[in-house]
C-alpha cells in the first residue's frame, strides 16, 4: 500500500485518522516537487489564473487550458490523486455538459477526480458524476467562480443564517457522493462545525485548523506571489521569488563581466 497512488476512495477514509496534505500544481516540475513533498492530493486549480496565466481572477480560464495544465501535472505526479478543477460554465449550464466535460479530464487529461464549487443547488450534478465513476471534491464557503455575486473575496458564514445554509451545504454534498469537501475562508469555529457535521473530509484553506485537511496555493507557499497579494489564510514557508530574482541578478553581472560561462560550462 505505501508505494501505490491515492484514490478518492482512500482519502475518503483517512478523515478522523489521519490529516489530509493538499497543494496546488500547474505543471509536470512543480507536480513532481509536491508530489515528492509526500501530497495526498495536488489540485489543479483553477487559480491557474492568477498562480500562472496572469488574470486578476479564476473567470477566464477555459477548459482547454484545464486540460492541457491538468494532463502536465498528471506526468509530473505518481502517488497523489490528481484532481481538476472544473473551470467556470464547464458544468452550470446541465449536468449533461458537467459529465462530458468531467469525462475529458478523466479520459483526454488523466486526471483522478474533479472538483466543482457550490452546495446543496449542486448537489444533483455532484452524484451524477459520482454514479458515472467520477469522484468529485466538493467547495463551499468563498467560491471564487461566484465573486460577481458574493461582491468580492469575503470570509463566509459569519451570521447564524448563512453558518447554517454552509452545514446544510456540506451535508448535502456528503451525501451526494463527493469523497472531501473543500472549505474556504470561514471562521474556524464554523471550519470547525462543518467537520463535525460532514460525513466526508474537509479540506480546509482559511477555514481553521479543525479541518480534515488543508490545502494552499503552492505559489503562495514557496512565496512565489507578492507579498502584499498573499492571502491571510497563506503562510509563505519559502521566499522562492527572491531567491530567483537573486539567482537572475548574479548571472546578469557574470554575463556582463563575461564570468560566465567559466571553465567548467564549454566544451
Ligand atoms: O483554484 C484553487 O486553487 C482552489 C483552491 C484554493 C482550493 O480552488
Amino acid at each position: 500500500m505505501k508505494n501505490e497512488r491515492w484514490t478518492a476512495a482512500r482519502i475518503r477514509a483517512l478523515k478522523g485518522h489521519e490529516r489530509i496534505v493538499c497543494l496546488t500544481a500547474y505543471d509536470a516540475t512543480t507536480a513532481r516537487l509536491v508530489d515528492e513533498g509526500g501530497t495526498h492530493l495536488i489540485l489543479v486549480g483553477d487559480s491557474l489564473a492568477q498562480a500562472v496565466l496572469g488574470y486578476d481572477t479564476t473567470l477566464p480560464v477555459t477548459m482547454e487550458q484545464m486540460l492541457h495544465h491538468t494532463a502536465a501535472v498528471a506526468r509530473g505526479a505518481r502517488r497523489a490523486l490528481v484532481v481538476a478543477d472544473m473551470p467556470f460554465l464547464s458544468y452550470q449550464v446541465s449536468d449533461e455538459q458537467a459529465l462530458r466535460n468531467a469525462g475529458r479530464f478523466v479520459q483526454e487529461a488523466g486526471a483522478g477526480a474533479v472538483k466543482i464549487e457550490g452546495g446543496v443547488f449542486r448537489a444533483a450534478t455532484i452524484a451524477r458524476l459520482v454514479s458515472n465513476g467520477i469522484p468529485v471534491l466538493g467547495h463551499i464557503g468563498l467560491t471564487p467562480q461566484s465573486v460577481l455575486t458574493l461582491g468580492g473575496y469575503k470570509v463566509q458564514g459569519r451570521s447564524d443564517p448563512a453558518a447554517a445554509s454552509l452545514i446544510e451545504d456540506a451535508r448535502a454534498l456528503a451525501e451526494a457522493g463527493a469523497f472531501a469537501v473543500v472549505v474556504e475562508c470561514v471562521p474556524q469555529a464554523l471550519g470547525a462545525a462543518l467537520t463535525e457535521a460532514c460525513a466526508a473530509p474537509t479540506i480546509g484553506i482559511g477555514a481553521g485548523a479543525q479541518c480534515d485537511g488543508q490545502i494552499l496555493v503552492l505559489n503562495d507557499l514557496v512565496g512565489l506571489t507578492p507579498p502584499e497579494t498573499t492571502p491571510r489564510m497563506a503562510k509563505r514557508y519559502a521566499e522562492t521569488g527572491e531567491t530567483i530574482r537573486e539567482a537572475i541578478a548574479a548571472y546578469r553581472s557574470d554575463v556582463v563581466s563575461g564570468a560566465f560561462p567559466g571553465p567548467k560550462n564549454v566544451y
